[in-house]
């Protein structure tokens, strides 16, 4: 069959308000053109974001209700923990209330002023609280992944010589490796196997351990079976027992792949810093056996890492992101290549090049999408990293707009509405304004700015 069908049926649905183009027009005038600006029930498909937006199963749901809210020693906490550990067998297991928080204390215990820690490249928040601890982070991602257009299967491959020389010259000054899995930042790309072990191999003999901020590693493990030879027949759960045997750790945020709406954990094996992180934890999120949560989210996480892991979801998952970006493609939308896993990056700057990217080429395509068919996307480029500490501006490497798929949420003819509307914005690409900001904060000025079009 060449129909893949979404492997569930829906027992449960939300409304979605359908708007006009007239209503939109007015709606995203008034949020100065802000998409963030927006309220949710105006927006028709909602692609902001795959992070804590899944739709949860009739399993997870039943699940909740069998939540313990024991302050300490819940049964809910050794139902996840033995659930994490059939995945990822790390020693402790130590729960959060979603992945920033276990970066924080990661990195808390782990760094201090003066380090440098490298990473494929590190998502905004795990770069922000690297800083925080007063260390460096550093972007060590091959040079392949900086092509949009190039095909090379793993573009969220670390570039190992790179990682060794840095090793070898400042070792000392790296109290931890991260590799992030997949690779958000960078379009959505997995790192193979092969290159794990290789990351795995510098480490090992620099002395340095490795961890995996692993959000998306189920999806990274499917990509590795389809694309990594030697995989194909390979079970997705020995996949990643493979990938998380070359780790001494993990920061996990559940709202990616555990299905559900909020959580995470910070998992290692060194006993010390697990004592450190653990009295960091009772500090910041609460006891050691719920972090951050309540119990019923720790089921939640506990069904979902077993759902997630399932072949015939991940089948359905990987082939409806290619749906999308092979039908961008035919249109002629630019997109980052190949499709990752959670998400498909139009490039904007390629798409319009009439707008500079000093007038948000991205925030343009962004707003039109919404204005067309109140799709919400996000802007990942001059809006969200143009603006220097010093307050002057300079372009972004690139100008892309992310539209993230929420798992389970939305079927097959919302992927073709929003395929139709691409189709209408193509026709009229070049009538497209750019944009001029009216007013910003100072810091992450992404979420709050306004903006005058520039007719
Ligand atoms: N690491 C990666 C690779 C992420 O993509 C995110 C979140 C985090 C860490 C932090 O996890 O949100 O639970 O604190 N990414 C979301 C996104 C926000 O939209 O890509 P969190």
């Amino acid at each position: 069959m060449k129909t893949i069908i979404e492997p569930f049926r829906i027992k449960s649905v939300e409304p979605i308000r359908v708007t006009t183009k007239e209503e939109r027009a007015m709606l995203i005038r008034s949020a100065g053109y802000n998409l963030f600006n927006l309220h949710a029930d105006d927006v028709m498909i909602d692609l902001l974001t795959d992070s804590g937006t899944s739709a949860m199963s009739a399993g997870q749901w039943a699940g909740i209700m069998q939540g313990d809210e024991s302050y300490a020693g819940s049964p809910s906490y050794y139902r996840f923990e033995q659930a994490v550990k059939e995945l990822m067998p790390f020693k402790h297991v130590i729960p959060t209330h979603q992945g920033r928080a276990a970066e924080k204390i990661l990195f808390t215990v782990a760094a201090e002023n003066g380090c440098t820690v490298p990473s494929n490249t590190h998502f905004d928040t795990t770069r922000a609280n690297v800083e925080m601890s007063g260390a460096e982070p550093v972007d060590l991602v091959i040079a392949e992944a900086k092509d949009p257009a190039n095909e090379h299967p793993f573009k969220g491959n670390m570039d190992v010589e790179a990682l060794d020389r840095l090793l070898s010259e400042e070792g000392a000054k790296v109290p931890i490796v991260m590799l992030t899995i997949t690779n958000n930042t960078g379009g959505g790309q997995p790192v193979s196997m092969a290159n794990m072990r290789a990351v795995r191999e510098v480490c090992a003999r620099h002395r340095v351990p490795l961890f995996f901020d692993a959000c998306r590693f189920a999806e990274n493990a499917y990509l590795i079976k389809i694309r990594e030879e030697g995989y194909a027949e390979v079970p997705v759960p020995e996949i990643v027992r493979e990938m998380f045997s070359y780790a001494d750790g993990m920061t996990m945020s559940a709202k990616k792949d555990a299905f559900v709406n909020i959580g995470g954990w910070l998992a290692l094996n060194d006993d010390d810093w697990a004592e450190q992180a653990r009295n960091v934890l009772i500090l910041t999120e609460g006891f050691p056996t719920y972090g951050g949560l309540a119990g019923r989210d720790l089921d939640a996480i506990a069904i979902g890492l077993r759902e997630i892991v399932e072949e015939d979801y991940l089948r359905y998952r990987l082939a409806s992101m290619q749906y999308l970006g092979n039908a961008l493609l035919r249109i002629g939308v630019p997109i980052v290549r190949p499709v990752g896993g959670h998400a498909v990056y139009i490039d904007a700057r390629s798409l319009l090049p009439h707008i500079p990217p000093l007038q948000y080429p991205g925030q343009a395509l962004a707003v039109a999408l919404y204005e067309e068919g109140g799709i919400r996307a996000c802007e990942i480029g001059t809006v969200m990293f143009g603006k220097r500490p010093d307050g002057t501006e300079q372009e972004a490497s690139l100008d892309l707009v992310r539209l993230a798929m929420p798992r389970r949420v939305y079927t097959q003819s919302h992927v073709d509405y929003v395929i139709e509307c691409a189709e209408h914005l193509y026709a009229r690409k070049d009538s497209l304004p750019g944009y001029r900001i009216e007013w910003e904060p100072r810091f992450l000025r992404h979420f709050t700015a306004r903006f005058t079009q520039l007719i």
